[in-house]
C-alpha cells in the first residue's frame, strides 16, 4: 500500500488534481468555436448582447445538447441551422457543459404590475382557459430539469417568439406539450409571462 501514491504520480495522475484548484477544463476547440462563432450572438459567458439571442448562462445542458443536435439535423428550424451545421457530438456536449457552466447575470425586473400577471399565470395558469400552470413543469423558481429548459431570467423577447412559435407549430422539435399551452394563451398572458420570467434570477 506504501507504494501507492508513487505509482500513481508516477502515471501523472493526481498532478495536476493536487497542484491546482478545479478550474473548469474548457478544451480547447470548445473555446474557439464559442469565439468564433457562438460568441458573435450568445456572448463569451452566455449572456446575449440582444434580446433575441436566447440567454445560454445555466442553462441544462442535457436541453441545449438536444435543441443543437435538433438543429444541426433539422429537426429544429432557424438561424441556428447554420450555426449548429457540421458540430460533431463531441463539440455540442463540450459547448453545452461550456455554456451551462456559466453564471447568470441579475435582471432588472420590469413593470411590476404587469409582471404580477404573469405571476399569476406562471404559477397557477389560466384555470378558465385550461392554461397549465408553467411551475408544475418549469418549477417554481423557473430553473426547469435536465429534461426542461431553464426559463429564469430569460429574455422576454425570445419567450415571446417562442410561445408564438410553439402556438403556430413554427417550433418544429417537440412542440406538442408547449403548443397545447400556448395556443390557449393570450398576448397579455404571453407578453406577462415573459416580463414576469424574465425578471427571475
Ligand atoms: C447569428 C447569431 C447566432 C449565432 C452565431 C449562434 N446562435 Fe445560437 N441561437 C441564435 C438564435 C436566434 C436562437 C433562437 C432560435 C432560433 O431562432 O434559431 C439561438 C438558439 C440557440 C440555442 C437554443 C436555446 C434554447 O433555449 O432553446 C442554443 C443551445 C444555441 N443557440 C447555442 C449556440 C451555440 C453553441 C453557438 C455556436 C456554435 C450558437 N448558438 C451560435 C442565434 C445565434
Ligand atoms: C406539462 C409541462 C409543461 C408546462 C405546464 C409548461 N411547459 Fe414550457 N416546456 C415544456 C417542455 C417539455 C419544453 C421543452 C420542449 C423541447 O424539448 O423542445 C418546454 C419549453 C418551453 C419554452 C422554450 C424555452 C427555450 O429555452 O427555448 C418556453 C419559453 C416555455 N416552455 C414556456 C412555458 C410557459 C410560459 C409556461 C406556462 C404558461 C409553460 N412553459 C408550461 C413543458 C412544459
Amino acid at each position: 500500500m506504501k507504494s501507492a501514491p508513487i505509482v500513481l504520480l508516477c502515471l501523472g495522475l493526481p498532478v495536476v488534481a493536487l497542484a491546482a484548484p478545479p478550474a473548469p477544463q474548457v478544451n480547447p476547440r470548445v473555446k474557439e468555436i464559442v469565439t468564433n462563432k457562438c460568441s458573435l450572438c450568445h456572448g463569451m459567458d452566455g449572456e446575449s448582447a440582444s434580446a433575441v439571442f436566447p440567454r445560454l448562462a445555466a442553462q441544462h445542458p442535457e436541453y441545449m445538447v438536444k435543441q443543437l443536435a435538433d438543429f444541426r439535423d433539422g429537426r429544429r428550424k432557424g438561424t441556428m441551422n447554420e450555426m449548429a451545421a457540421g458540430l460533431t457530438d463531441e463539440e455540442i456536449a463540450g459547448l453545452a457543459a461550456y455554456f451551462g457552466a456559466k453564471k447568470p447575470l441579475a435582471r432588472r425586473p420590469g413593470d411590476p404590475d404587469f409582471a404580477a400577471v404573469g405571476k399569476y399565470i406562471f404559477h397557477k395558469g389560466n384555470p378558465y382557459s385550461g392554461v397549465a400552470a408553467c411551475a408544475s413543469c418549469h418549477g417554481k423558481a423557473a430553473y426547469g430539469t435536465v429534461q426542461l429548459p431553464r426559463l429564469a431570467g430569460q429574455h422576454p423577447a425570445y419567450l415571446e417568439t417562442q410561445l408564438t412559435e410553439f402556438n403556430k407549430r413554427e417550433r418544429t422539435n417537440d412542440n406538442a406539450i408547449m403548443h397545447a399551452i400556448a395556443s390557449k394563451m393570450t398576448e397579455l398572458e404571453i407578453k406577462a409571462v415573459a416580463a414576469y420570467i424574465g425578471s427571475l434570477e
